[in-house]
């Protein structure tokens, strides 16, 4: 029987630490800008939550809503007059974005200070140099939440299934920073079940609800499920939970687990940003 690492738990402490310090900024509060372009249901939902946990820790939220056929130019230019305005410390873009613009063109634009999804290429390259910067939400979470549960990666071999920018690749990096010997695998990986049983630690990012059986998964190994997919209404995550919970020795349940963490470390991001920017005067 695995042990279940609750997400909700270390959300409520993640946010409880960043209402705290969003708190000693006084009259001064971090502000988080998020751009949300197209009319994207899903991304709407999330943009709601995102500006719900914002009001509840103290941070200020700045709405930039753009319409779907709106023009990369346009969005640049939103970009633009935010990384210029003081009263917003951080900025996030929400992702997908409208046909026709770039999100690695975008994500480029965003001043790298303010980027609170840690996104922007100078970003990238400090966490896979090893060095201190803006961390993307998610996985950082899962970081998080091994530490919590007294999981160490050092010296453990690491699946991570998924290539994201989001999620797969900064999760890679996190994990090898954290001594793991990690392999990333994909939609063309061969034989991905042999490849799952030889995980110490496997992280499953790719949306395909119950991919992962219980026979896919190494006696003992611990088990982070990061895909949500909405079937019949219901969230769904990539492991089949009756299959892998008797396998495992830790599992990440879907509702529950990882999702939480993704909002309070954005909390956590934007108060981060603001303490980097000092005064507002001094802008
Ligand atoms: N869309 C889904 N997840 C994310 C995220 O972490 N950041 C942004 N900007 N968009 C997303």
């Amino acid at each position: 029987m695995a042990i279940l690492l609750s997400g909700r738990d270390l959300a409520r402490r993640i946010e409880a630490e960043a209402k705290e310090r969003a708190a000693a900024f006084g009259d001064e509060p971090p502000g988080l800008a998020v751009v949300l372009a197209g009319d994207d249901p899903a991304s709407r939902g999330y943009v709601r939550s995102k500006r719900k946990a914002c009001a509840r820790n103290g941070i200020e939220s700045h709405l930039v809503e753009m319409p779907p056929d709106s023009t990369q130019q346009a969005v640049l230019a939103e970009i633009a007059a935010l990384n210029s305005d003081t009263s917003v410390d951080a900025i996030l873009c929400q992702l997908p974005l409208p046909s026709g613009i770039s999100p690695s063109v975008v994500a480029s634009a965003v001043d790298p200070s303010k980027d609170v999804d840690g996104f922007h290429p100078m970003n990238v390259g400090r966490l896979w140099r090893g060095e201190d910067c803006l961390l993307p939400c998610t996985p950082a979470g899962i970081m998080r939440l091994l530490s919590e549960y007294g999981i160490k990666p050092e010296g453990r071999h690491a699946v991570v299934l998924g290539r994201s920018t989001i999620v797969g690749k900064p999760m890679a990096a996190m994990l090898l920073a954290a001594n793991a010997t990690v392999t990333v695998a994909h939609s063309r990986t061969a034989d991905l079940q042999s490849l799952c049983r030889s995980a110490d630690i496997l992280v499953s990012a790719v949306g395909v609800p119950g991919l992962i059986r219980g026979s896919w998964v190494r006696e003992g190994a611990v088990v982070i499920d990061v895909g949500t997919t909405y079937v019949d209404g219901s969230p769904r995550g990539d492991v089949l939970f009756e299959e892998v919970e008797p396998v495992a020795s830790h599992l990440s349940p879907v509702p529950g687990g990882v999702g939480p963490l993704t909002i309070a470390m954005l909390m956590s991001n934007t108060v981060r940003c603001r303490a980097g920017r000092g005064a507002r005067g001094s802008a």
